[in-house]
């Protein structure tokens, strides 16, 4: 496995965590950071001991040792810095959300085939234990083919800020809870439905708790709820919150609030829930509750890490790759559409 020479941009939470993915992987090497926040910086630094320190991301781009760049910025820079990456011939590993919408997201497929190098986006719950013990009841038939899949991401009170305020600044974050959490929601069912072609989408979002935010500037949403329709057949009932007058059945979050985070997916033969994880499964005419260990202990960042890392030494397909990110950009641009008109919103 030949050396890759990694640079992380944006060095708050997720950068820390993927620093700990490439402590922990074969043959990731951090090389190198970048952060304009002195304080965030310096920690990064004295805790992670990287070769090299930028402030300018730009100029740790044009180093020839850097192979690849990983990008934790805030939403708007996900997109000019990924390209900019791409076309200083870097792999890419970007946060999620992929971009700001799928006209971004397009350019950076093209962009990325044409320089012939990895892109992969942010979604470490991919290669959690509890989802990677699903998939594998999936791949061995337990569930029959996936009809209907449920994603939840809901918390009391958790609006995020950012450094600056940046998560409920719609030209800076894209939009609230739909694009922050949602993305995530939506993605776990449909990673474990197999991806499929998104056909349509009906949805609405909300702002319903202004009242919590003390920012200048709050123009996003903070719920959504809807449905999104694929090509064969299958359809996600999505339920986001930031924030909501939550019921006292739902935990306390490690965070903030309560939080629920849940994917159920329905097939013929049986449904599994991500949390707590089960199978409930029709046997002989029984409907039956069957206890599911979750795969493995590994920490899902480093297991992420390595499939990137893998990926770019031609030894493994990324498992977060562009095309999932064009149709999952493609959903959320068509959520927020299908919000503005009060109308479904047909896709491709
Ligand atoms: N995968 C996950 O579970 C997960 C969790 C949290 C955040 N994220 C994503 O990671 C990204 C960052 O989120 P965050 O919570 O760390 O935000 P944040 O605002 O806390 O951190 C962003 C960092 O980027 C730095 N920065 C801003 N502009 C810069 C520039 N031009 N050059 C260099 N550094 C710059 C800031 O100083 C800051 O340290 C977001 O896209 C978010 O959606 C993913």
């Amino acid at each position: 496995m030949s050396k890759v020479n990694i640079g992380i941009i944006g060095l708050g939470w997720p950068g820390q965590r993927h620093a700990e993915g490439i402590a922990a992987s074969r043959g990731g090497v951090l090389y190198a950071c970048s952060d304009t926040d002195d304080t965030r910086r310096e920690a990064f630094v004295a805790a992670y001991k990287p070769k090299k320190t930028f402030v300018d991301y730009s100029k740790m781009l044009a180093d020839p040792a850097l192979d690849a760049a990983i990008i934790c910025l805030p939403n708007f820079l996900h997109f000019p810095v990924t390209l900019a990456a791409l076309g200083a011939g870097k792999h890419v590993f970007c946060e999620k959300p992929p971009t700001l919408n799928v006209a971004e997201m397009r350019v950076l497929q093209e962009q990325a085939t044409e320089q012939k190098r990895v892109y992969f986006f942010g979604r470490q719950a991919r290669f959690s234990g509890p989802l990677l013990a699903a998939k594998q009841l999936i791949a061995d038939g337990r569930l029959g083919e996936i009809y209907f899949g449920k994603a939840v991401y809901i918390r009391s009170r958790g609006i995020p800020v950012g450094v600056g305020g940046w998560f409920t600044e719609k030209a800076r974050s894209g939009g609230g809870a739909l694009i922050d959490l949602g993305v995530h929601a939506i993605d776990s069912a449909w990673y474990l439905m197999g991806t499929p072609r998104p056909l349509a989408v009906s949805a609405q979002v909300f702002q319903k708790f202004a009242h919590h935010v003390k920012l200048p500037v709050n123009d996003v949403e903070d719920s959504a709820y809807g449905i999104v329709r694929f090509e064969n057949g299958a359809q996600v009932q999505f339920e986001i919150s930031w924030a909501a007058n939550l019921t006292d059945d739902i935990p306390p979050s490690s965070w903030t609030g309560r939080e629920l985070v849940n994917t159920i997916l329905y097939g013929p033969k049986a449904t599994v829930r991500l949390n707590p994880l089960a199978l409930f499964e029709d046997q002989n005419g029984e409907l039956v509750k069957v206890e599911i260990e979750p795969a493995g202990a590994q920490n899902p960042f480093a297991l992420q890490m390595q499939n990137f890392l893998d990926a770019i030494n031609g030894k493994a397909e990324p498992i977060n790759n562009a095309q999932q990110a064009v149709y999952l950009m493609e959903m959320l641009d068509a959520i927020y559409t299908s919000s503005t008109t009060g109308r479904e919103v047909p896709l491709a």
